[in-house]
C-alpha cells in the first residue's frame, strides 16, 4: 500500500466507525471495509466478556477449511494468540508463526485452507480495557512487515475507541430505561394507588350511612375489588423498580409462588442469566405456575434450573405434583402455546408431558448464547 491508500483506509474506516451504534454490527461492518481497502484476503474478530470468554463476532472471506461446519475451529477451543492477548503478552500488532486453529483445520483435512496459513493478531483496546481480537491473514503470506502491522494497529485502536463508544452508549441506554421504570413507579404509587386506597376505604365508611342491604352489597363489591386492584398495582409497581430487576430470578419465583398460594420450591444451579434469556425464562415460568394456580390442584410444585457449561444449554423444568390432563386433548387457551413460542423464539425447545393424577412437567432447553444485557419484559 501507498502513503496515499494507507491515509484513504485510516480515513475511510474512522469515517464508518463514527456513525456504527451497535458493537457486532460494526465489527463486522469494519472488518469488510479494511480487506476492501487493503491487499489482505481474509479475517476474523473475537470479541471478549468480562469472563475472558471469547466469542467469534465478525469474518469475512474465510477459506473452506476455517468455514468448515460453521467455523467451528474459530468458535471452539483455545489458542495461543488469545491466551497471550488475554494474559496481556499481546500489546501490539504481532505475526502469528503458527496459528493452531489454522493448524488444525489443515491437518484434519476440513477443505482448502486457500494458502492461509499464518495470520497477524491485532488486540483491540481502549486504554487498558480489553474489547477484543483482530486477526487478519493473505494466502502464503507468512509474514507482515512493519509497515503493515503499523497500519493494522492504527485501525485497532480506532476499533477500540468505536468499542468503548458504543458500552457507554449501551450502559447509557440500561441506566435511562431503569431511572424510567422507577419513575414510573414512583408516579403510578403515588397516583393510582393513592386512589385505590381512598376508593376502599370510602367504600367501607359509606355502609354506615345507610341500611339498604342492596347499597351494602354493592359497597362491599366495590370494597373488595379496590382492595384486589391495589394488590395488583403494588405487585406491578413492585416488578416495574429496578431492584426488581436486580433480585435474582429464584427469589422471583418464590415470590410469585407464593402469591398464587402454592408451595414452591426452587433449585437453581446458577442465578445470572443474559437477560434475553432471563426474560423468557421468567415468562414461561410465571405461565406455568399460572397453570398450575389454575388447574391443577397441586400441593407441591419444583422449579429446577441447570447451565451446562459445555454444550451450552439452559434446562428449565416446573414440575407440579397435580391432577395432570391429556396434553394433545388440553383446550386451546394461549399459555401452552405462547411457552412455546417464546423458547422458540430464542431457538430452544419448550415440552409438556402430563399424566392423569400424577402431575405435569414442563421442560425448556434453550441455548446459551453470549450477548450483551437486556433489560425489559
Ligand atoms: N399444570 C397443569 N395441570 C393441569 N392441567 C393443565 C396444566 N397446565 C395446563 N393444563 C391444561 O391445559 C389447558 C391449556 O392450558 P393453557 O395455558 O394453554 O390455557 P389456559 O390456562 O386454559 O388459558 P390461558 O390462555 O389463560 O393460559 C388448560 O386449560 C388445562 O386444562
Ligand atoms: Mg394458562
Amino acid at each position: 500500500m501507498n502513503r496515499n491508500e494507507e491515509l484513504f483506509l485510516i480515513k475511510s474506516i474512522a469515517e464508518l466507525l463514527n456513525k456504527e451504534t451497535k458493537m457486532e454490527e460494526m465489527l463486522q461492518e469494519v472488518l469488510n471495509l479494511l480487506l476492501e481497502l487493503s491487499n489482505l484476503q481474509t479475517g476474523w474478530i473475537f470479541l471478549f466478556d468480562e469472563q475472558h470468554d471469547f466469542q467469534l463476532v465478525a469474518y469475512a472471506h474465510l477459506p473452506e477449511a476455517l468455514e468448515y461446519k460453521k467455523r467451528k475451529h474459530l468458535c471452539e477451543g483455545g489458542c495461543r494468540c488469545i491466551d497471550r492477548c488475554l494474559g496481556g503478552k499481546l500489546l501490539k500488532a504481532t505475526n502469528i508463526i503458527e496459528c493452531e486453529r489454522i493448524e488444525y483445520a489443515i491437518n484434519e483435512k476440513r477443505g482448502n485452507h486457500e494458502g492461509i496459513i499464518r495470520h497477524a493478531s491485532v488486540p483491540i483496546k481502549s486504554g487498558d480495557h480489553l474489547y477484543g481480537l483482530l486477526n487478519v491473514a493473505s494466502p502464503h503470506k507468512l509474514q507482515f512487515n512493519h509497515d503493515e502491522l503499523h497500519i493494522l494497529e492504527s485501525v485497532a485502536f480506532q476499533i477500540g475507541t468505536a468499542c468503548a463508544r458504543i458500552r457507554l452508549s449501551e450502559q447509557e441506554k440500561t441506566m435511562h430505561i431503569l431511572e424510567e421504570r422507577n419513575r414510573l413507579a414512583r408516579d403510578l404509587h403515588d397516583s393510582v394507588n393513592q386512589n385505590l386506597f381512598s376508593i376502599m376505604y370510602t367504600a367501607k365508611g359509606t355502609k354506615g350511612i345507610s341500611d339498604n342491604l342492596d347499597i351494602h352489597e354493592s359497597l362491599d363489591e366495590i370494597y373488595n375489588l379496590s382492595k384486589e386492584s391495589l394488590a395488583e398495582m403494588k405487585d406491578l409497581i413492585w416488578q416495574l423498580r429496578s431492584d426488581y430487576i436486580k433480585e435474582g430470578l429464584k427469589r422471583r419465583f418464590e415470590r410469585y409462588g407464593k402469591k398464587l398460594k402454592l408451595s414452591v420450591t426452587c433449585h437453581f444451579y446458577e442465578e445470572k442469566l443474559p437477560g434475553y434469556l432471563e426474560t423468557t425464562i421468567w415468562k414461561i415460568g410465571q405461565e406455568a405456575l399460572n397453570n398450575v394456580s389454575k388447574h391443577a390442584n397441586a400441593s407441591k410444585v419444583f422449579i429446577n434450573l441447570t447451565v451446562d457449561t459445555q454444550s451450552p444449554y439452559v434446562t428449565f423444568v416446573v414440575e407440579d405434583n397435580g391432577c395432570g390432563f391429556i396434553v394433545d386433548q388440553a383446550s386451546t387457551g394461549f399459555g401452552l402455546t405462547s411457552m412455546r413460542e417464546r423458547a422458540n423464539l430464542i431457538d430452544g425447545n419448550c415440552y409438556i408431558t402430563s399424566k392423569l393424577n400424577k402431575g405435569t412437567t414442563v421442560s425448556v432447553h434453550i441455548p446459551l448464547r453470549k450477548e450483551g444485557n437486556t433489560i425489559g419484559n
